[in-house]
C-alpha cells in the first residue's frame, strides 16, 4: 500500500522535530560555576556560544543547573532567588540569541545543593517552567534518596518497593511536563543506580545519567567513559545514555586527555554539554568542542551508540557505526607512555580493502586491509573513519 504524500511528509517532519532526535548539545553551568552562577554569567555564556561559533556548530542549550531557586510564594509557586531576578526575561534573552533554555530541579524536597525541590509541586513547577519558556529540565534525585530509603525500611520484603517509587517520581514529572503542551526535553539524573536505561524511554525521558558525577580528571573521566561498555543497545533517537557533562577547558586535563574525552563521548552518542567558562576559552578548547567531524559522529542520524570491541592492557578499542555505512574506530591509550596498538580490520567486521581516514590528524590514509599497527601517545587517542 502506498502512503499518501501528505502523510509521508507529516511523518518525516515529526521525526525530525522529535525532541532529542540526536543527543542534546549545549552548555551547563555546574561543572565550572557550581553555586557561583547568576543571570549576568548565563547571559555572557549565551553570548559566547554565539560569538565562538559553537551555537552554529550545534551547541544550542543554555542550561542553568542547581542553586537558581528561591522560596515558594504563598500559592506554592517556585520563584528564582536574588541571583536570578527574572527567569522569564533570562529565557527570553537566551531565545533571542537563537538558543534554548534549560533549568534544574529534583523530585525530592531539596536539591543536591539544598535548594527547593519539586516534591509535592510537580505539576505547578512544570507549568511555571513552561510559562518561563523552559526547553530542557534536568531532574536530579538528590534528597528523594531519603524517600527511597524509607520505602526500603518500610517494605523490607518487597525488593521492588524503592525502585517503583523512584520510577513513579520520575513519571510524575515526565507527565507534568507533557501536560504543559510545551516540548521540554527531559533529563533524568539518578546516577545510573536503578538501571534508568530500562525504564527511562517509556516515561518520556530523553536522556538519563548512567553514572555518578564526573570530575575534571583523566582518571574519573576514563572510569566513567569506558564504564559505558555494554550500554549501547539502550540508546537511540529520542532517548540517550548520559555519561555526564564535559569538563573540556576546565584545566584539570591536558590536550590529549581532553581529546580522549570528546572522542569517547562522540563514540558514545553522549550529550555534548560544555561545562567550561565559554567567555575565557583558549583556541585549543574551541578546536576540541567545535570540531565538525567529531560533532557529526556524535550527532549521526542513525543514533547507534558505539561500544567496546576489545580492551587489553592499557588499550581500549571502541567502534561506532554511522548512517553512511562507515565505522569510526577509537584506539585509546590509557597509559602515560606511548603504545603500539595492533588490530585487524576483521575485528570491526571489514573484509578486504577499506578506505581509512585519521580524523584528528585530518589526513586520509588511503586504502588498507588486514593487520594494522598504530602508535598512540600517552593518554591520547587515534580516531579512524573506515569505509568499505
Ligand atoms: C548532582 C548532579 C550534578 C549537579 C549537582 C548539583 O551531583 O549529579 O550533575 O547537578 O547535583 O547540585
Amino acid at each position: 500500500m502506498r502512503l499518501p504524500l501528505m502523510l509521508l511528509m507529516v511523518a518525516s517532519s515529526s521525526a525530525a522535530s522529535e525532541p532529542a532526535a540526536t543527543p542534546p548539545m549545549g552548555w551547563n553551568s555546574w561543572n565550572h560555576f557550581a553555586d557561583k552562577i547568576n543571570d549576568a554569567t548565563v547571559r555572557a555564556q549565551a553570548d559566547a556560544l554565539v560569538s565562538s561559533g559553537l551555537r552554529d556548530a550545534g551547541y544550542v542549550y543554555v542550561n542553568v543547573d542547581d542553586t537558581w531557586q528561591g522560596e515558594r510564594d504563598a500559592a506554592g509557586n517556585i520563584q528564582s532567588n536574588a541571583r536570578f531576578p527574572d527567569m522569564k526575561a533570562l529565557a527570553d534573552y537566551v531565545h533571542g540569541k537563537g538558543l534554548k533554555f534549560g533549568l534544574y530541579s529534583s523530585p525530592g524536597a531539596k536539591t543536591c545543593g539544598g535548594f527547593q525541590g519539586s516534591l509535592g509541586h510537580e505539576t505547578q513547577d512544570a507549568e511555571t517552567y513552561a510559562a518561563w519558556g523552559v526547553d530542557y529540565l534536568k531532574y536530579d534525585l538528590c534528597s528523594f534518596q531519603d524517600e527511597l530509603w524509607k520505602a526500603k525500611t518500610e517494605h523490607p520484603n518487597d525488593s521492588d518497593a524503592s525502585k517503583n517509587l523512584l520510577i513513579a517520581a520520575y513519571r510524575k514529572m515526565g507527565d507534568a511536563l507533557k501536560a504543559t503542551g510545551r516540548p521540554i526535553l527531559y533529563s533524568v539524573c539518578e546516577y545510573g543506580v536503578d538501571q534508568p536505561w530500562m525504564w527511562g524511554p517509556e516515561l518520556g525521558a530523553n536522556l538519563w545519567r548512567t553514572t555518578n558525577d564526573i570530575h575534571d580528571s583523566y582518571e574519573r573521566m576514563t572510569v566513567i567513559g569506558f564504564g559505558q561498555a555494554g550500554l549501547s543497545k539502550y540508546a537511540g533517537p529520542g532517548h540517550w545514555n548520559d555519561p555526564d557533562m564535559l569538563e573540556i577547558g576546565n584545566g584539570g586535563m591536558n590536550q590529549q586527555e581532553y581529546r580522549t574525552h570528546i572522542s569517547l563521548w562522540a563514540l558514545l552518542a553522549a550529550p555534548l554539554l560544555a561545562g567550561n567558562d565559554l567567555t575565557r576559552m583558549n583556541p585549543e578548547t574551541l578546536a576540541l568542542l567545535g570540531n565538525r567531524e567529531i560533532i557529526a559522529i556524535d550527532q549521526d542520524e542513525a543514533g547507534r551508540q558505539g561500544d567496546r570491541v576489545r580492551a587489553e592492557g592499557h588499550i581500549e578499542m571502541w567502534a561506532r557505526q554511522l548512517a553512511d555505512g562507515s565505522t569510526v574506530i577509537g584506539l585509546f591509550n590509557l597509559s602515560r607512555q606511548p603504545q603500539t596498538v595492533k588490530f585487524d580490520f576483521k575485528e570491526f567486521g571489514f573484509e578486504g580493502r577499506v578506505k581509512v581516514r585519521d580524523i584528528w590528524a585530518n589526513k586520509n590514509l588511503g586504502e588498507r586491509s588486514g593487520k594494522q599497527s598504530f602508535g598512540v601517545w600517552g593518554h591520547d587517542v587515534i580516531l579512524l573513519s573506515i569505509k568499505p
